[in-house]
């Protein structure tokens, strides 16, 4: 499947949302924004929504969610089944999170991070391949955890 990510953010997050689009634009990534459209202040959960679901539906492969520390979107993000979201402050934690985790979608905290290191995050999570079949086992249990089976 073609690489297609979901982009959203709150007032936030709004700025760093823009620099991650004109990043994925410029390299040619295929994506969605599917808003914040302004620094207006805006609720976190429902732009959480509107990415989980691209992903979960399989409209888009990854998402990316902006806010201020990134841990609402994280929090919003990974109540929606088939969704595994990480907030992550560094390369290695975007990485590990898809190897280990095949996390689905990647948050970012713009009162947290830079924005040179958020690019480099985005990239090391966009590239990032999850690997390790001992982890398919851990992943299952998630889902069991999903459909109120423990
Ligand atoms: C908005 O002020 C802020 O609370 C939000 O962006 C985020 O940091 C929540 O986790």
């Amino acid at each position: 499947m073609e690489q297609i990510v979901a982009l959203g953010s709150d007032h936030a997050g709004f700025e760093l949302k823009e620099i991650v689009k004109q990043h994925l634009q410029t390299n040619g990534i295929k994506h969605i924004d599917l808003g914040t459209d302004s620094t207006d202040a805006v609720d976190y959960p429902d732009f959480a929504v509107k990415v989980g679901h691209e992903v979960a539906y399989g409209n888009a492969s990854y998402g990316i969610l902006c806010c201020g520390t990134g841990i609402g979107m994280e929090i919003a993000a990974n109540k929606i089944k088939g969704i595994r979201a990480a907030n992550c402050l560094s390369t290695t934690m975007a990485r590990l999170a898809r190897e280990h985790n095949n996390a689905n979608v990647l948050c970012l905290g713009s009162r947290i991070i830079g924005s040179i290191l958020a690019i480099d995050i985005v990239n090391t999570f966009l590239n990032s391949i999850f690997t390790e079949s001992r982890h398919t086992r851990r992943l299952n249990k998630i889902i069991s955890l999903e459909e109120g089976n423990v």
